[in-house]
């Protein structure tokens, strides 16, 4: 494919150029992603977690057909995510630990993928790339068509803040900060230009079900709501990609369900959603689910 060797300011900044059916914001403070209240009717947000751990996730399949069960990507138009030979290794002492040989990906735009595999077998090093938390140690990652190697730390820093929103088990959210603040903190960094970055960031609050938790800190919030704040805090640059890493994972089933629901609804909407489960209860809700396992990605169709 076409690989682009600079990035230019509106190559970052207006993702929906590339998917007009996706319907999210084009940046003018006015508009909001469509998925105006990811809160399904029934969804109470603060019910407790007590004695209901063993629900299985019973949402509103969507209407197309082909989805659920990992059962085939119906987009397969443009790739958003590729990853292409990328090994990574960890230099313990003088010792190179090699821990993803040879993996080879891409993600569609629109896609839902889950990413499963034994503990240890490297998702979480493979989200960390794909994320530029971390470089590979050879290959290429290509995100929009665009290679990391060649971008600038600058350029990798504003397409990381302008088009990748990062979910991760443990919420990662400032203690200090209020759920508000946590919210707003990535656009310190990088912003899209007309954004009202705080008006944005109570709207996102509002659309996961927290408008009455917004000057809560998290240590005032439960699991769910500390993990639906990050997700707020995910969507704030209206990224074209969402990269969650076990994000139920420290949640109980009907927790997990409800961040789950949120997931396939902003999928729905047209974001590229990458997913580390264990679950696979959860994974199912995937369009399609990679098995990383021996540092390799065993069972890729695409
Ligand atoms: N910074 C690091 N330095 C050295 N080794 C590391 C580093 N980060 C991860 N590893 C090693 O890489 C391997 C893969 O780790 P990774 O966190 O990617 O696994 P995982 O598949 O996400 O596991 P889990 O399901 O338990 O989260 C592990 O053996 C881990 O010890
Ligand atoms: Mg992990």
């Amino acid at each position: 494919m076409d690989m682009k060797t600079e990035i230019l300011d509106h190559e970052v900044s207006s993702p929906e150029d590339s998917n007009p059916e996706a319907g999210r914001s084009s940046g003018n403070e006015e508009e909001m992603p469509p998925e105006e209240n990811l809160l399904a009717s029934d969804e109470t947000p603060d019910r407790g977690n007590s004695d209901e751990d063993h629900i299985k996730c019973e949402l509103p399949r969507s209407s197309r057909p082909e989805r659920g069960s990992g059962g085939g990507n119906p987009h397969k138009g443009t790739p958003v995510i590729e990853v292409i030979n990328v090994k990574k290794s960890y230099t313990l002492g003088d010792m190179e630990v090699p821990i993803l040989h040879d993996i080879n990906l891409t993600v569609w735009e629109g896609e839902f993928l889950a990413i499963m595999g034994p503990s240890g077998s490297g998702k979480s090093t493979l989200m960390n790339l794909i994320g530029f938390l971390d470089r590979p140690t050879e290959g290429k990652i290509i995100i929009k068509g665009l290679d990391i190697n060649t971008l600038s730390d600058k350029e990798v820093a504003k397409l990381r803040g302008l088009e990748i929103g990062f979910v991760f088990q443990t919420f990662n959210l400032i203690p200090r900060l209020t759920a508000l603040e946590n919210v707003e903190l990535p656009t310190y960094a990088n912003t899209r230009e007309g954004v009202n970055a705080r008006k944005r960031a109570k709207d996102l609050l509002k659309m996961v079900g927290l408008e009455d938790r917004m000057h809560h800190k998290p240590g005032e919030l439960s699991g769910g709501q500390s993990q639906r704040v990050a997700i707020a805090r995910a969507l704030i640059n209206d990224p074209a990609i969402l990269l969650a890493d076990e994000p139920t994972g420290n949640l109980d089933s009907k927790t997990g369900c409800e961040i789950l629901s949120m997931f396939t609804r902003l999928n729905e909407d047209g974001r590229t959603i990458v997913m580390i489960t264990h679950d696979p209860e959860i994974a199912k809700y995937a369009d399609r689910i990679v098995l990383v396992k021996d540092g390799i990605v065993q069972n890729n169709s695409e």
